[in-house]
């Protein structure tokens, strides 16, 4: 199959009204999308990931309203949350009501909803008139994709187009916040962040490295590049560092003989650049990425709840 790379939405929405399935941006990672309502373009998407069927997808739309016709109740702190936070990086969980078919939410009674952030996603799922199910635009396992050209290097010849956005402003995966009880609860950290949602409501639970298990994702293997990844404790780098990648806060890694390395300004731009750092060690055939350890506040909660999964 010919993979079509095009900057216009309208042209991309075309593919998705024919039942195929297409990579566009977001503000998080790239997604892989299809109609939400077309159950064989949803298959694709399984397929072509190499997906478990038992991992529900995001359901993306464009408005508020939209959210609102797809869902039997929302509570007030998920109120709060969907007015502060979208659209962006946020996902929340909600019980659905019967408008969406049960295969795009693995048979589960919740449905994840998300409004992206970035105006060309929502320009392109206005266009396509439909909801869009979308998970990260990365075979099931990798790490997600941040840029298209990622996007391209592995799902070139699977998929008809690529849309092609800028770069993902935050580079790992939204945060998804469970709504449907009283207590809301984390599932996925994510770019907003655990204290901004304590702000809603002080009640929300996240448990980290829960055995408890409500999001069917969190279970398998993740973000992982081929390279194994070794974590740092702060501020430490390895006694050997000859052929290895380094991503990390660390001034001092510049000086030690790692191949590559990616030293990050702030956490911010850690989580950025994290997933791109795995793919590009991956094509230059590096073996060993060590990622120093950061403080688990802000993002950083979200960048070790990645880093743990990778190296894990
Ligand atoms: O930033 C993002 O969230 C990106 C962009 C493309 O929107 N999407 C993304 O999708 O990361 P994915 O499929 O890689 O991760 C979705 C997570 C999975 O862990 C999945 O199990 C969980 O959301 N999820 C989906 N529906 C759920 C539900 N009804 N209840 C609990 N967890 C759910
Ligand atoms: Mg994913």
């Amino acid at each position: 199959m010919k993979t079509l790379l095009t900057s216009s939405y309208k042209h991309a929405a075309e593919f998705i009204k024919r039942s195929c399935v297409v990579a566009f941006p977001t503000e998080t990672v790239y997604g892989l999308g299809a109609n939400a309502f077309d159950e064989k373009a949803v298959r694709l998407i399984y397929r072509i990931k190499k997906r478990p069927s038992d991992n529900p997808l995001i359901i993306h739309v464009n408005s508020k309203k939209e959210l609102k016709s797809l869902v039997s109740y929302i509570s007030e702190t998920a109120n709060e949350v969907i007015n502060k936070f979208m659209p962006g990086p946020m996902t929340v969980i909600l019980k659905k009501n019967k408008m969406l078919p049960d295969f795009v939410t693995s048979g589960l009674e919740t449905i994840a909803i998300r409004i992206p952030g970035l105006q060309l996603t929502r320009n392109f799922i206005r266009e396509c008139g439909v909801p869009i199910a979308a998970p990260s635009a990365n075979i099931s396992g990798k790490p997600s994709a941040t840029n298209f050209i990622h996007v391209w290097d592995e799902l070139n010849r699977l998929i008809p187009c690529i849309l092609i956005g800028p770069s993902a402003r935050h580079g790992i995966e939204s945060t998804v916040v469970d709504c449907t009880e009283e207590i809301p609860m984390i599932l996925r950290p994510g770019a907003i962040t655990f204290e901004e949602l304590r702000l809603i409501d002080p009640r929300i639970k996240y448990i980290k490295g829960s055995k408890l298990i409500k999001s069917p994702g969190q279970k398998y293997k993740h973000y992982a590049p081929d390279a194994k990844v070794i974590l740092l404790e702060k501020g430490k780098l390895p006694s050997k560092s000859v052929g290895a990648g380094y991503i990390g806060l660390n001034q001092n890694a510049k000086k030690a003989k790692f191949r590559k390395f990616y030293i990050c300004r702030n956490e911010k731009e850690y989580a950025k650049k994290l997933f791109s750092f795995f793919r590009e060690c991956d094509s230059e055939n590096i073996k060993t990425i060590y990622a120093e350890k950061v403080e688990e506040t802000g993002i950083g909660l979200a960048i070790m709840n990645r880093l743990k999964k990778a190296s894990g």
